[in-house]
């Protein structure tokens, strides 16, 4: 069966988040289970630099926003096939896909990403030289308009699939850019996708796509709720029936303290020795003094937002550094300016024990995967969350809120003054409830007292190593989704 991943992100061409990670790496899954699947992205100068060299694909739609070429290649490294969109908006994208130099979107989102759904429809529709997929997935708004174009064009042969990544970002734009974009009048109601007197990417595709999933069990429950529907309740509630929890998993190829070649040293569950050397290496990247190993490592690594809380990392920082006297801090992360200047004034305040380093940098965030002895990751929501996932591969303990994936994958530590009777035999980290600097700096001080007792600490090391996140269950999901909604033309494929 051959399916059509199409995403806004994919390592290693482009990538802001955890998006990009899981594209690719489903589509490796995938294409080792036997299925035909290839992503199509937007040509970013980013993009177009990492896959090398490509091909052109004979296209000749016309997209809303003007004319766009297809570019096919291979996502280095893999087999999978890539299609990049290039059009002359995608490349002026140098720099971050989705807002400009001062952090504000572009203000042609909405028509580049309808050039994008309008790219595969026409993929769909054998437009193009490209085979017609069986399925299109759409991930996330950038493609979410997908499954409408393609029922409005009774292009009924391809079975469409929507992922929810992350539904606060929902592509909601004004009405008048309807036209424009190819959504009729008639769609421009409350049950087609209009939301708030606005036009939503994000509603058009839970509307419309034959299945609908996110990526945790947790959030998928979540999403029917007021708290983080985000407006989406009601429609997600009236496809609940078709709507599917498939976890994420990680690339062992990538994320694995055995096999990176990113960190310092090699080490694994039977033998840690490495994890001191990727310390050191740390401690040496960021500036921290001394390089001593026994000085606790605190990591931060994340988009730096307001969903990440760092707000509220900010103002716990200063408390839990006066209390817990030999802890170091590394922050890795970019996003909100005015976060990022907090973070940076505390390195200054706290010059040798905290280190903040502003920017994209994959060996700095494996870095400090390897090398921290816990990760902060304070978060509003969670749909799945990789991050703490990567620090479990590698013994580092997660300090996670209680939301999200993060129930799923984490598994609680308990309360502290229970530790003489031992740890929970499945311990691989710490949850903590709330929002506030004080649930933080708990939750971080329930850290060190496990911390405290070495044996409770590598118990629970060993088990967040060996933690079940591999992409075989979940693509086994997938495929099920795909035979489901496509279910007339491609039952006997899979
Ligand atoms: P989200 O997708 O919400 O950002 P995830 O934890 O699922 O959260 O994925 C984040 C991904 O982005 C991880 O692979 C993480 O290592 C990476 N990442 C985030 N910020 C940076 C950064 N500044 N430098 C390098 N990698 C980063
Ligand atoms: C989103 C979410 C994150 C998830 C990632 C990949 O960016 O915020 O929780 O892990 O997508 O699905």
């Amino acid at each position: 069966a051959r399916v059509l991943l199409v995403s806004s992100e994919a390592v290693p061409l482009v990538k802001t988040g955890g998006l990009a990670d899981v594209i690719t790496a489903l589509a490796i899954s995938l294409r080792n289970a036997g299925v035909d699947a290839s992503v199509l992205i937007p040509g970013y100068p980013e993009a177009m630099k990492n896959l090398g060299e490509v091909q052109p694909v004979q296209f000749d739609a016309v997209l809303p926003g003007g004319p766009g070429r297809l570019l096919r290649g291979t996502i280095p490294g893999t087999d999978v096939p890539a299609i990049l969109l290039d059009t002359a908006r995608f490349r002026r994208r140098d720099a971050n896909p989705y807002v400009d130099q001062s952090g504000v979107e572009f203000d042609d989102n909405a028509v580049c990403f309808a050039d994008l759904s309008h790219a595969a429809v026409a993929i769909c529709a054998g437009q193009t030289g490209l085979e017609v997929p069986h399925v299109v997935h759409a991930n996330d708004w950038h493609a979410a308009l997908i499954p409408l174009l393609l029922k409005l064009r009774g292009l009924d042969h391809v079975g469409s699939m929507l992922t929810i990544h992350n539904l606060a970002f929902q592509g909601n734009y004004d009405m008048s850019v309807a036209e424009q974009i190819g959504i009729p009048p008639h769609m421009l109601t409350e049950d087609g996708v209009e939301y708030w007197g606005k036009i939503s990417f994000l509603k058009a595709g839970i509307r419309f796509a034959d299945c609908v999933s996110t990526v945790s069990k947790n959030y998928a429950q979540e999403i029917l709720t007021s708290r983080f529907g985000y407006g989406m309740e009601g429609v997600l509630n009236f496809r609940k029936a078709d709507l599917r929890a498939i976890p994420n998993a990680i690339d062992d190829a990538l994320w694995n303290p055995r096999a990176d070649q990113l960190i310092a040293a090699h080490f694994d569950s039977d033998n840690m020795k490495g994890k001191n050397v990727c310390k050191r290496d740390l401690q040496t990247l960021f500036g921290l003094l001394p390089a001593d190993p026994f000085a606790p490592v605190l990591g931060i690594g994340s988009r730096i937002s307001h969903q990440k809380m760092a707000d509220v990392v900010i103002e716990a920082l200063p408390a839990i550094l006066e209390r817990h006297q030999r802890l170091q801090v590394v922050v890795l992360g970019c996003g909100d300016r005015q976060y990022e200047e907090g973070f940076l004034q505390l390195a200054e305040r706290y010059s040798g024990r905290m280190g903040v380093h502003i920017g994209y940098d994959e060996r700095r965030a494996h870095a400090l995967h390897a090398g921290s002895d816990m990760l902060l990751h304070g978060t509003r929501f969670e749909p799945f969350g990789l991050t703490p996932i990567y620090a479990m591969r590698y013994g580092t303990i997660p300090i996670g809120s209680r939301v999200g994936g993060l129930v799923d994958t984490i598994n609680d530590a308990g309360p502290a003054d229970q530790l003489p009777q031992g740890l929970p035999t499945a311990a691989t980290g710490v949850l903590f409830d709330g929002e506030s600097a004080q649930d933080m700096q708990d939750a971080v001080a329930r850290a060190f007292t496990i911390y405290g007792s070495s044996a409770c600490w590598q118990a629970m090391q060993r088990n967040a190593m060996n933690i079940d996140c591999d992409w075989s269950g979940p693509t086994r999901s997938y495929m099920d989704a795909y035979m489901q909604v496509a279910e007339n033309t491609v039952r006997h494929l899979f």
